[in-house]
């Protein structure tokens, strides 16, 4: 285990978003004397109501830019010790229907964050996905760190591009860096257009859930703020140059999530609605975390016995936040992937 290091100003990059902003409250409530500057174009997926709570306190900046743009960029990163970039166009589905701006923010965005890094010598910490190394069939064993790259949706090629990146820039110009691969996480402020929100909004709103093909395709949920936690140890003591897999141990078929969530809610069956499958949908994703585990003595602590209830609460407590989001663009983007 490496020394443990220390940061007094972190430059978080889509913290408006789902994960970027459970980690700033988390690292904000654990590290009294921590800055956080949080850059984020506020694409549909970023909303500021994530983090209100911070608005005025002189520890949490928002800066509204987007991160292809050097000049809002290069500033802010000779300003902080480091950056912890989460900010990406992160949804599958929507990277069938338009790719583009995947690798825009994804790919381009990357590099622009590398090349202001590397200007300033800041340290790096990306946020990559399992999605990066394909799919696995059921008796795989699960993804690690030595799986050979196999993306085969727009996002995961995106992502998988901005990895090699990040690795690119520590073998070519030694720039400090780390990245963490993780599983699909779910909790708290997670955007309603992804399966676990979507299925806890509809069934809170009497309408059915949408489970595509068979719905035996299996993922490892990870509970967000283990996934924070994660984020929190490699940043102080990973070491340089090394990637790390984070996954939830609770590895699912997706009707098995469907169905709990209806029991939770204490609907019935009727509100399962098969539609057309995914094109090229993933069948399983599973990470073995041990590496992350035998180093950093990291594991994951919240299962979805645990994980799932509390995430239902918050949706039932947080209505006007999840009934704001699924207003507006949303209902255009619900109509086009769903047909109503
Ligand atoms: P999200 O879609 O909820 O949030 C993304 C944030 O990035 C938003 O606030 C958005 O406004 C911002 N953003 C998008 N384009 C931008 C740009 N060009 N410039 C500045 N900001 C921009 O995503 P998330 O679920 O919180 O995921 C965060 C990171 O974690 C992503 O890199 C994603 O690939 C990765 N990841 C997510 C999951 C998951 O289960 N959600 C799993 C594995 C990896
Ligand atoms: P999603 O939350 O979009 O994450 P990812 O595609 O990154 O894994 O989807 C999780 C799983 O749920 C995936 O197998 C697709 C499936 N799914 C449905 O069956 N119905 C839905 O409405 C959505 C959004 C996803």
């Amino acid at each position: 285990m490496t020394k443990e290091k220390s940061f007094m100003k972190l430059l978080i990059t889509g913290g408006a978003g789902f994960i970027g902003s459970n980690f700033i409250h988390y690292i904000l409530k654990k590290y009294p004397d921590y800055q956080v500057v949080n850059l984020d174009a506020l694409t549909y997926a970023g909303n500021l109501e994530n983090l209100k709570v911070w608005e005025g306190d002189e520890r949490y900046r928002f800066v509204k830019g987007d991160i292809t743009d050097m000049t809002a960029v290069g500033p802010l990163m000779e300003e902080c010790d480091v950056v912890v970039h989460f900010a990406a166009e992160s949804h599958v589905d929507r990277s069938i229907m338009d790719p583009g701006v995947f690798i825009e923010t994804n790919v381009r965005g990357t590099l622009v964050l590398l090349e202001a890094a590397r200007k300033y010598d800041k340290r790096f910490h990306h946020i990559s996905t399992d999605e990066v190394f394909g799919a696995l069939e059921p008796g795989d064993k699960p993804f690690n760190e030595e799986t050979p790259y196999d993306p085969r949706s727009p996002y995961s090629a995106s992502k998988a591009s901005a990895d090699h990146l990040v690795r690119a820039y520590f073998h070519t110009y030694g720039l400090p860096i780390t990245i963490s691969n993780c599983s699909n996480n779910y909790g708290p402020y997670h955007f309603p257009e992804k399966l676990i929100p979507l299925a806890v909004t509809n069934l809170l709103e009497g309408k059915k859930v949408p489970v595509y093909g068979d719905g035996l395709q299996v993922r490892d949920w990870l509970f967000v703020e283990d996934h924070c936690k994660a984020i929190d140890v490699i940043l102080h003591q990973g070491k340089i140059g090394e990637t790390y897999c984070i996954g939830g141990g609770s590895e699912r078929e997706n009707i098995w999530i469907v169905k709990k969530l209806i029991e939770m809610l204490s609907k019935d069956e009727s509100s399962i609605e098969y539609v057309e499958d995914r094109p090229g949908h993933d069948r399983r994703y599973a990470m073995n975390y041990s590496k992350i585990e035998r180093e950093l003595g990291w594991r994951p602590e919240t299962n979805l016995e645990v994980g799932l209830p509390k995430t239902v609460e918050w949706f039932r407590e947080n209505e006007s936040w999840w009934k704001g989001v699924k207003s507006g663009d949303y209902q255009k983007y619900y109509e086009k992937q769903y047909g109503k």
